[in-house]
């Protein structure tokens, strides 16, 4: 089969069957197709940097897809947690795979240029990690300082000309002090959302029970709430509870991108999870349904 889209469609289809999160995949599709669009006028073997690659799927999968364009041993892989590393060189030995931190403008800048930056939700965590002991919170405008010098310092990884793929969470627009009603379809999901009131880290939640079932919330906790409800009856809740996936609205994203000389070329709000969320709870308020949670931001270099 000529390597047509057809061609990438089918392999794709049959390559990212087993994996669940879609967030993930959009991520991977949209790379994809810009290394079919940009390799044929590049006349070098594409580098990319991933930064907080975890276990390695998404620059992994890329690369072997990808290997008559893009080059393994030129790109790099970073991540400080060791257990998803080792796992990483097991699956892509390849690959150049750095333990360490991505906020490390010293150690990013000594790998040299990219032609492709991925971060894939991976900044959200430099947000979450500014939380504040003093202030029981994570520190908003630290936290929000921090994620905007750890992009700075990524973009200035890449070639002139070179390309981000950013997907994470997102802010939703409007007040954020602006109450919205949940109503839960049983006690089972109500329970679930006391627990994540009780035990969410990043922000302290309030809200008001109104009827046996439902809540009123502010907009910024029902945000988080509904994209970690998936997690609260799983282990992963232990992990998930310290993370923040929220921390740019588009305009702070959009303004982001501008100041680090990046043209946006594509921009996507993604629900992800609708179809898990009503299952557990209803929206009562005519303005606001189910939030575009994530977004895939693609940007080039000037
Ligand atoms: C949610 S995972 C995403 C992994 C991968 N990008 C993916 O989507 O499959 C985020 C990863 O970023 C890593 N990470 C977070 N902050 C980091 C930092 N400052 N330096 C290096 N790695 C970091 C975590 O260890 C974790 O493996």
């Amino acid at each position: 089969m000529a390597e047509n889209n057809d061609f990438w469609n089918f392999y794709w289809e049959t390559r990212l069957r087993p994996m669940e999160t879609l967030g993930k995949r959009a991520a991977i599709l949209a790379t994809s197709k810009l290394i079919r669009q940009i390799s044929p006028q590049i006349d070098h073997p594409l580098r990319l940097l991933e930064l907080g690659c975890g276990e390695g799927q998404i620059i992994g999968m890329l690369l072997d897809a990808h290997s008559q364009v893009a080059s393994p041993e030129n790109s790099v892989a970073v991540d400080y947690d060791p257990v998803a590393l080792a796992t990483c060189r097991k699956d892509y030995p390849a690959l150049r795979c750095v333990e360490g931190d991505f906020t490390d403008s010293e150690l990013i800048s000594s790998f040299g240029k990219f032609d492709i930056l991925i971060l894939v939700n991976a900044l959200h965590h430099v947000f979450s990690d500014s939380y504040s002991d003093k202030f029981g919170e994570v520190d908003v405008p630290v936290g929000k300082q921090r994620v905007e010098q750890a992009f700075t310092d990524a973009v200035n990884c890449l070639e002139p000309g070179g390309w981000v793929v950013l997907f994470d969470g997102i802010e939703i627009p409007g007040d954020p002090d602006r109450l919205v009603q949940l109503c839960f379809q049983d006690n089972r999901a109500l329970r679930n959302f006391e627990k994540f009131a009780r035990t969410y880290k990043p922000f302290r939640v309030s809200y008001r029970k109104t009827s046996s079932l439902c809540v009123e919330v502010p907009q910024r906790h029902y945000n988080r709430y509904m994209t970690k409800s998936i997690f609260l009856e799983k282990k992963l809740w232990d992990s998930e509870r310290f993370e923040s996936y929220q921390y740019f609205t588009e305009t702070e994203f959009r303004a982001t991108f501008t100041r680090n000389h990046l043209e946006i070329t594509e921009y996507r709000p993604l629900t992800v999870n609708e179809q898990k969320w009503r299952r557990q709870v209803n929206i009562e308020a005519s303005s606001i349904n189910f939030p575009n949670e994530h977004v895939l931001i693609l940007g080039q270099k000037k």
